[in-house]
């Protein structure tokens, strides 16, 4: 959640990550070019045929004749760098740009001694890379070949293990526990490892190992009583390990441990991931946002079971070596994925939840009903068991009738704190407190590179949407996200998560068919992959002893970011003072909330469902709770004695509160709530039936998403919006609408020259909070040569996301129009321009993988020459953007010329369509956000 502290921390790291951020661009330009790249060596590339070929370490790129490893993609000629430069950067589609073949990109050894090798057949492999074109061909092709729809899961294949791989890499070099169980790398180890490797273990702070001041200083700081005893406790050699033993690794970690830096953190979690016997109950496939399919999976040793492991690779070969040329074979991922979905044996995987409507995201509004923040648990229960005797349960319904059994037992005060972050990890900059502690990892560069870090969190709440919508699953942005949205219609780009609340019948509905489930996007469209994980006491709906706020979480398992689900319901949580107008308001009474509820005759008999199914300790109030536990002294730990205190203390704050019910019983607090369709999540996040429904739809990130039906009024009971569209400041950071983006103010102050620091860089003559069209050309321009890259594709990709909320804007707050043709307007724009909406970031995935082709691009290529090459695309890029901008600014925006029902010559443009909010004549509204707009 987005809290005014939180804003203000990320401001400040912000400006801290733009310090460094400036600092690596130089370092990437002038040394990593000459420097480390040539360190890395990793030029060991074979000529010709497929001949292994060994270089030192240190030996210059100058003196190898380097053979691609892609086949169709030869790194040294202009063109591909180019179209590699211009893709990378700019092309957001889920495309590859080269084709997956076994020869290029899974048999040739990619480190180490044997770089540039290529084994004899993929019973050799050591460790291969789970690029998704591997995996999703070779597991939906076994599906369709067993008429099956189970197979044995491997973390392996489907959770990014790189930085693992470079340690099962190694066969001379010994690396034991304490290497992942020390706060800092032992630096001697690390650069054994990286000289047999002939690569980089990691990226990110890497340099800081050859700071002797600051390594020195960090190595002091690991006691080494201390690391004997975290070995002890967290990690075991590996017995099946003997030098170089395919898969495995010396030691496994058996329990996590956190007080480490982000890269030894990674390495230590991925070890136990990969060992963990933990494995998700299902694959959950999407076909885009339209359809969702089922594959459960076999609990199996989720180590040993890869698809080399689990010869399902093999078989793959062995069914498709007619299609292979000179040994070598296409996997085309693709293809066999719409195989998958047209064949025959797929409609029986294929998900319908009976309940949920799968059209609601084709309407304008959807309505909310009471019904939806009640949930009877109780009658859940009878139901899944009556089930189980007649038919039998799936693997999910038997989790969710067990989680829910143990739930009704579960004492508010009494939870286990269930989501765990990885909150200990030292560095700051990695916002541990940010992250799934099973999933942390630094990825490539998430820390340093914001396209990176901007593209996870990005395709994640993509994927939750696309998720939601193919299920009829109801869901809505909140706190920082709604806030974020309401400016351009993507999350404020230093917020680290995301948060959307569900009404806790979906809750529900989320919980019994895919907790526990590994939620993958359509691979045509990007290659997100999601553990859906959601809290073990959901029938709680008190924020009890406050240690589970959250009630679900959607995480990357490939850097442990994640959206926050909070469910709201009827609860017996006292209504926050704000919460009183809504009530007035809806009673269109004179009287306050506090003397409808003197006049409110509560009656004895009325039902209290909050406790109605619960049991034992369960049942009881906090009073009677604290009584039964100090009478039972014996039967509590005093952790948990410290939560019923607490809990303890939290009631007796609400009687001192200004809530209108502080001098109420809970129970009375639960039907005063009920009555009024006063709802709240855990957290005592308070919303009330009139603010949320009904729920309008709208786009986010470019996917479709429902925000509430005041939005404003919703952020106000938790922020102060400023009523202003137009130029902002907010705690370091600066709104411009002309490029409809947020700048940190730092930034800004580098490439408007605003200090005239730099006579290179022309200086912004116009007010920051007047700026004339040419400006924009002015300031990109400079941002480039400042080296700000990744901020200007950042724009660039997000431009139609952001210019549809922009018209979406200018026709919700045009009073010229009538509501009713709003309607009819908003909907064009919803049904013809969004579809055909680019996504405003890159697939992390594919990201990466280009990005490490470009690492190999630069140690081949002239660096002088390739600056040139990378300006020469944004310059275009630039042209293309001011170009885009001057239509929307003439309102001739391609983007908004409509083909008309389809009849050809007939077009509907809504550029002229509501208000002006953009170019030198805008209007500046002051008070569109001063309270909601009805429409
Ligand atoms: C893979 O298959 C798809 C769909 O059948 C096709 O459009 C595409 O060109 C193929 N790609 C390659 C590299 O063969
Ligand atoms: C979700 O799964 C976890 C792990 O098995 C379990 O502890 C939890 O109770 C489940 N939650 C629900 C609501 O089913
Ligand atoms: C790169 O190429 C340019 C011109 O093509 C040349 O002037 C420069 O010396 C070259 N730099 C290196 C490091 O080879």
């Amino acid at each position: 959640m987005l809290s005014i502290r939180r804003f203000s921390m990320f401001a400040l790291r912000s400006v801290r990550l733009h310090i460094k951020k400036i600092a690596i661009i130089l370092v990437t330009v002038q040394l990593l070019l000459t420097i480390i790249y040539v360190l890395n060596g990793g030029l060991s590339i074979i000529d010709g045929g497929w001949k292994s070929f060994t270089s030192s370490f240190f030996e210059p790129f100058t003196h190898t004749t380097r053979n691609n490893f892609y086949a169709n993609f030869d790194l040294r000629s202009k063109d591909n760098v180019v179209r590699l430069c211009e893709k990378m950067n700019f092309d957001t589609s889920g495309e590859w740009i080269d084709t997956y073949t076994l020869k290029n990109n899974l048999l040739t050894v990619k480190m180490g001694a044997e770089k540039g090798q290529v084994l004899n057949s993929v019973e050799d492999l050591r460790y291969y890379d789970n690029d998704p074109r591997l995996i999703w061909s070779v597991v939906l092709d076994h599906l369709l070949e067993s008429d099956s729809n189970e197979y044995a899961f491997s973390w392996y294949d489907w959770a990014n293990f790189d930085s693992i791989n470079k340690l099962i890499a190694l066969k001379n070099t010994k690396i034991s526990c304490q290497f992942v169980c020390e706060g800092v790398f032992d630096k001697e180890v690390l650069e054994r490892v990286e000289r047999e490797i002939q690569e980089r273990l990691f990226f990110t702070n890497r340099n800081k190992y050859d700071q002797p001041i600051w390594y020195n200083k960090a190595r002091n700081a690991v006691g080494s009583n201390s690391v004997q005893q975290i070995m002890h406790d967290h990690c075991k050699n590996n017995d099946a390990y003997s030098g170089g033993t395919p898969f495995e690794l010396p030691f496994i970690v058996s329990k996590i441990y956190e007080k480490l830096r982000p890269e030894v953190y990674d390495l230590h979690t991925k070890n136990h991931l990969l060992y963990s016997n933990f494995t998700p109950l299902s694959l959950t496939v999407l076909d885009s946002d339209k359809d969702v399919y089922r594959i459960n999976l076999r609990k199996a040793d989720s180590s040993k079971s890869n698809i080399v492991q689990t010869k399902l690779l093999r078989n793959y070969l062995q069914r498709h070596k007619d299609e292979m040329v000179n040994g070598d074979l296409i996997f085309n991922h693709t293809s066999i994925f719409e195989k998958f979905l047209d064949h025959a044996s797929t409609k029986k995987r294929k998900l319908n939840i009976e309940g949920l409507d799968k059209t609601i995201f084709t309407r304008e509004y959807l309505e909310l009903s009471p019904s939806d923040f009640h949930f009877d648990a109780k009658m859940k229960i009878t139901e899944l068991e009556s089930k189980l005797r007649s038919e039998g349960l799936s693997s999910h319904d038997t989790h969710y009738l067990q989680s829910l059994k143990t739930s009704i037992t579960t004492a508010p005060a009494l939870q286990k704190k269930y989501f765990a972050e990885a909150s200990d990890v030292i560095d700051a900059t990695a916002e541990g407190h940010h992250r799934d502690r099973r999933f942390f990892s630094i990825g490539h560069n998430i820390l340093d590179d914001p396209q990176e870090f901007e593209a996870r969190l990005t395709s994640l709440i993509r994927t939750f949407q696309k998720f939601i919508k193919a299920n009829g699953l109801i869901s809505w942005l909140s706190h920082g996200t709604l806030y974020g949205y309401l400016y351009d219609g993507l999350k404020f780009p230093w917020d680290g998560d995301h948060d959307l609340q569900m009404p806790i019948k979906h809750l529900h509905y989320l919980s019994q068919y895919f907790n526990q489930s590994l939620i993958l996007e359509d691979p045509r469209e990007g290659n997100g992959r999601y553990l859906l994980d959601v809290g073990s006491a959901i029938t709680v709906r008190v924020q009890g002893n406050g240690e589970n706020n959250i009630d679900a979480r959607f995480i990357d398992i490939d850097s442990g970011m994640y959206i926050d689900i909070t469910g709201l319901s009827v609860s017996s949580d006292a209504a926050k003072q704000y919460m009183s107008k809504f009530v007035e308001e809806e009673e269109s009474s004179d009287k306050s909330f506090s003397t409808l509820i003197k006049d409110y005759k509560f009656n004895e008999n009325d039902h209290f469902d909050e406790v109605d199914g619960r049991v034992g300790l369960a049942k009881y109030s906090i009073f009677e709770l604290k009584e039964w536990v100090n009478s039972h002294p014996d039967d509590f730990t005093d952790a948990e004695k410290k939560q019923v205190t607490n809990t303890y203390k939290k009631e007796l704050d609400i009687s001192r509160s200004d809530s209108a019910e502080k001098d109420l019983s809970p129970k009375e607090r639960y039907l005063l709530n009920e009555k009024y369709n006063l709802y709240n999540c855990r957290n005592q996040h308070f919303s009330s039936l009139n603010i949320l429904s009904p729920l309008r739809n709208t786009m986010f990130s470019g996917v479709s998403a429902f925000i509430p039906n005041r939005p404003i009024t919703s952020l106000n009971n938790e922020y102060k919006v400023p009523p202003r569209y137009g130029f902002l400041t907010f705690q370091g950071k600066v709104y411009l609408p002309e490029f409809r983006y947020w700048f940190s103010f730092f930034d800004v102050k580098k490439f408007a020259n605003l200090q005239s620091r730099d006579p290179k860089i022309i200086r912004l003559e116009n007010p920051l909070n007047n700026l004339k069209f040419s400006d924009i050309n002015l300031l990109l321009t400079n941002m480039i040569k400042c080296g700000f890259h990744s901020i200007f594709a950042n724009l660039f990709n997000s431009f139609e996301s952001t210019v549809y909320r922009l018209k979406e804007l200018e026709i919700q707050y045009d009073l010229s129009i009538s509501e009713e043709e709003k309607k009819k307007i908003l909907k064009v724009l919803r049904g013809e321009v969004a579809k055909n909406m680019k996504s405003p970031v890159k697939d992390p995935v594919i990201y990466t993988y280009e990005k490490k082709l470009w690492e190999r691009v630069e140690k081949l290529m002239n660096a002088s020459n390739l600056y040139d090459i990378v300006l020469q695309v944004e310059k275009r890029k630039v042209e293309e953007f001011v170009e885009l901008s001057r239509q929307v600014y003439k309102r001739k925006y391609d983007g908004f010329r409509l083909p008309d029902g389809g009849s050809g010559d007939a077009v509907t443009d809504l550029n002229h369509i509501g208000l002006n909010l953009f170019g030198d004549n805008k209007k500046t509204l002051n008070d569109i956000f001063g309270s909601d707009q009805k429409y």
